[in-house]
């Protein structure tokens, strides 16, 4: 898919913004400070209903303003869509398709696409918690389905919580014990779902990222990736991850659900004393690998990089292979600065075939020329002319 059209209103630092754009590469350049990453996150939000950037919408609206509004023409196969989400201060967000309103959660269903930043170097280096939204925001992408597992899955969670709280501070009675139960079953349920389809998803995209890594990197270095799961964990640690919770291969729902209720069984007191959810989809990591050896502690910054790319690399490869809608848009954001010659012209090459690449840059002259066409310059908000 394509988007030809780009509407913003009061989005970060545009006033109003209104862009036409083109298949293939399109390049936006302008000083530090411009406006080029808010461009590309407008974008990354109607995919992902989040920003690379920060964690709350509140940012992206723009400074005095109540509301921000993202509108994209989207087009694939002769066909288009208006694809529009309004940002609220206020109130809930709302979203559109061709001026109907539709659930915002659903937005993922109409528009994709994968974005690479400096930010994404935290993929590797970074928290858990970074690597379970990068998985799940995928999964999303791939199967729109999913966003309801999650969404439920985080509500169960919290209710539990909620419940495991107070049963601490009012001391322990039976009777909300067996609404733990009814608890625990929810919990189980989704989350082995949760589990199965990351599970599944990681099997898929490994093979990706040791391919893209290389193509990248110029160089095998084994990039591998395997799932940390907790209730297969000797202990609910988060900083102690244990190797023999690392699985790889499909797994089964049936044993999944089945650890996952011996692990809440052996957990209970535990879970009781701390007023906490210790296991669970919410507690596990995607493991990153290279030479055999864990990427968060061992890769250099030029191999983090790399992964990191290669990651996103393959998400965008796995999305297109089972898309009825074509290509997702792939976004890179401040890449090529900080790649060398021989990595630009191979990350280059990595994406000449997709429909279309979005690309920002501070130094024109950093992006390889056959990546430097459409050239659009941003200054303070606003496109000063096409080149
Ligand atoms: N909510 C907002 N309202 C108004 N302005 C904002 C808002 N959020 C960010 N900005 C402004 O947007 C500008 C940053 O834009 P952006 O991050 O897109 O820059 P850039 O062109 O990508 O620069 P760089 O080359 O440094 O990455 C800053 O001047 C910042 O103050
Ligand atoms: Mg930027």
């Amino acid at each position: 898919m394509i988007v030809t059209h780009l509407t913003l209103s009061d989005f970060r630092n545009y006033t109003s913004l209104d862009l036409e754009l083109k298949a293939g590469p399109n390049l936006f350049v302008g000083s530090n400070g411009q406006g080029k990453t808010n461009l590309v996150e407008s974008l990354g939000y109607l995919s992902t209903l989040g920003s690379h950037r920060v964690s709350t919408d509140q940012a992206m609206i723009r400074q005095g303003q109540d509301s921000a509004i993202v509108r994209a023409r989207v087009a694939h196969d002769g066909r288009e869509i208006l694809v529009e989400v309004q940002l609220n201060r206020a109130s809930a967000n709302r979203a559109q398709i061709n001026r109907g309103a539709i659930k915002t959660r659903d937005l993922p269903r109409y528009f994709s696409s994968v974005l690479f930043a400096p930010e994404d170097l935290a993929l590797v280096r970074g928290e858990p918690s970074g690597r379970r939204r990068f998985m799940d925001e995928l999964l999303v992408l791939r199967t729109p389905r999913m966003s309801g597992v999650i969404a439920d899955y985080e509500r169960v969670l919290k209710q539990r919580n909620t419940l495991l709280k107070s049963a601490r501070s009012s001391g322990i009675k039976e009777g909300q014990l067996g609404t733990l139960d009814i608890w625990d079953e929810r919990l189980v349920a989704l989350g082995t779902e949760l589990i199965v389809a990351r599970s599944t998803l990681v099997t898929e995209l490994s093979p990706e990222v040791a391919r893209h890594y290389e193509a990248v990197a110029g160089d095998d270095h084994s990039a591998r990736l395997s799932t940390y799961l907790s209730i297969l964990a000797s202990t609910p640690d988060d900083e102690m991850q244990d190797d023999r919770a690392t699985a790889s291969g499909d797994l089964a729902p049936e044993t999944i659900a089945e650890s996952f209720r011996a692990a809440l069984a052996r957990l209970r007191r535990t879970e009781l004393d701390r007023g906490l959810t210790l296991v669970g989809p919410h507690r596990d990591d995607l493991v990153l690998s290279l030479n055999g050896m864990p990427a968060r502690g061992y890769a250099s910054h030029g191999e983090s990089w790399s992964f990191a790319l290669a990651l996103k690399l393959a998400s965008a490869t796995v999305l297109r292979r089972e898309s009825s809608v074509g290509d997702p848009v792939l976004i890179l954001d401040d890449v090529f600065a900080e790649l060398d010659e021989s990595r630009r012209g191979r990350l280059a090459g990595a994406v000449a075939d997709f429909e279309q690449v979005l690309i920002t840059a501070a130094v024109f002259d950093d992006v390889p020329t056959a990546l430097a066409a459409n050239v659009v310059r941003i200054r303070a908000g606003e496109v000063v002319s096409d080149a």
